[in-house]
């Protein structure tokens, strides 16, 4: 067996269990780059301080291209028996070149190194899922563009409420992932503090450079403490605390999807491309993906909640529970970037049902609330109008009809002030033309809204 890079004090070698269990090279290998590219900012420094030759930093900077080239060509073999990333690569480099291997863990840890790899990793991540927030806005903006003019039932307790545009639905779930995309972003100017140089916990003796692996790796700035540097994960919770809310818009997006494009619903119908069939019942077309959209953000409410119990009670500073904290970020990204993008490829490939939703409109009463308001204009107080409007539709209920189709006499019977232009503000096209409040559901309003969006994700 290979002595173990911290073999020195010890006279027994681990047993094969607890070397299972302690690995973390399975998972997090993933780090590789980043564990390349602060290596890297870190012999550069420590040559600049004196504290290995340059020459040396020229052989360990190759042998670390080298590595991630053999890493990237699927050439390099990933040990067990060597822990976890950073001592496979450092082990490697000294099988690679020899003793000047041996001078790149000058004034650092594993410590430092883990929590400098991972934030890397996430600022990453984070990129990486506002592209895609993005592209999921752009595809319901686009969704929106094609579906001009067209109302839908509004719900509320998923009973008929009042009648929108369905542009300005699909529009108010842009707003929810752009709020998503901007926690994101504040969470990316909280990770983006280097810990290198921090060492194990109290920091070094070495005459170092933090600020200048901090710039390197672009960073803002070296964290200022470095017991809080190699102990604290806020910054993943961060960023599952983004992604589990995110997690919750996009199940309600789904949700709302697989709801409509039920045949009770029928408001929609995704294509074929979205879809999936039953292996038993031959005519199902079923809206999988956004089922599984609902169903992922699950494991990303889960692994935020995993984290947050590893981290609670934990001492000061670091504590090999840390290494759990990587297997569930890696979950949460995964699946955020999923979800996200195959809502955008069903939001390209859903269609409205006009002619359905048309006729399902009349229904349900959606232009009670514009005739309140009606009662209103006429100087009536609105607790009184809700009353002579609630008292209009139990009136239609028993008639089984709807409010325009009450004459103005059997109006008249419930409130003398009702007028022949009470007929304006009835029926769903007429109702939905008198909203007119900022952020409303009025035609014009959500036209500006457009602009808006438009403008703002650059879309002709
Ligand atoms: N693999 C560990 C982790 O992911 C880093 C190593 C720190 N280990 C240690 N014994 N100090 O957190």
């Amino acid at each position: 067996k290979e002595v173990k890079l911290w073999g020195g004090r010890f006279e027994e070698s681990v047993t094969d269990a607890v070397e299972k269990f302690t690995e973390s090279i399975s998972f997090d290998k993933a780090l590789y780059k980043q564990d390349i590219m602060g290596s890297k900012a870190h012999a550069s420094m420590l040559a600049k301080q004196g504290l290995m030759s340059d020459s040396d930093r020229d052989t360990i900077i190759k042998g670390l291209d080298e590595i991630q080239r053999q890493i990237e060509a699927g050439e390099f073999v990933w040990r067990t028996d060597r822990e976890d990333v950073h001592m496979n690569i450092e082990a490697a480099l000294t099988d690679l070149v020899g003793e000047p291997a041996k001078k790149l863990h000058t004034a650092r840890s594993r410590n430092d190194q883990v929590a400098t790899d991972f934030r890397l990793w996430c600022r990453d991540a984070i990129d990486g899922i506002i592209s895609r927030i993005k592209n999921l806005q752009i595809a319901m903006v686009e969704l929106a563009l094609q579906n001009e003019g067209l109302i839908v039932p509004g719900y509320t307790h998923l009973q008929r409420a009042q009648p929108v545009l369905l542009q300005h639905l699909l529009l108010a779930y842009v707003e929810q992932l752009e709020r998503d995309a901007g926690r994101l972003l504040d969470c990316r100017a909280r990770v983006n503090f280097c810990p290198l140089g921090a060492c194990a916990l109290a920091g070094t003796g070495l005459p170092i450079d933090r600020f200048m692996t901090s710039d390197a790796l672009g960073f803002t700035a070296p964290m200022r403490n470095s017991i809080d540097a190699v102990s604290d994960r806020d910054f993943v919770l961060e960023l599952l605390s983004a992604n589990s809310i995110t997690a919750v818009h996009l199940s309600r997006l789904g949700e709302e999807w697989v709801l409509w494009a039920s045949e009770e619903f029928g408001f929609l119908t995704p294509s074929d491309k979205v879809s999936t069939g039953s292996s038993i019942m031959p005519q199902k077309k079923n809206p999988d993906p956004m089922e599984l959209v609902r169903g992922k953000s699950a494991r990303v409410i889960g692994d935020l909640v995993s984290l947050l119990v590893l981290c609670k009670g934990l001492p000061h500073a670091y504590n090999r529970d840390l290494q759990e904290d990587k297997e569930p970020v890696f979950d949460s990204v995964k699946a955020i970037v999923g979800m996200l993008e195959v809502s955008a490829e069903f939001a390209q490939n859903v269609s409205f049902n006009r002619e359905r939703i048309q006729k399902a409109l009349p229904a349900g009463h959606l232009d009670a609330t514009t005739l309140a308001d009606y009662l209103v204009k006429k100087g009536i107080p609105f607790r009184t109008s809700h009353d002579i409007v609630g008292r209009s539709v139990a009136l239609c209920v028993s008639r089984n009809c709807e409010l325009q189709d009450l004459s103005l006499d059997e109006l008249n019977s419930l409130n003398p002030i009702f007028d022949k232009d009470v007929y304006e503000y009835l029926g769903v096209e007429n109702s939905i033309k008198k909203f007119r409040s900022y952020g409303s559901t009025g035609s014009e309003c959500v036209a500006g809204q457009l602009d808006y969006w438009m403008d703002k994700l650059s879309i002709s």
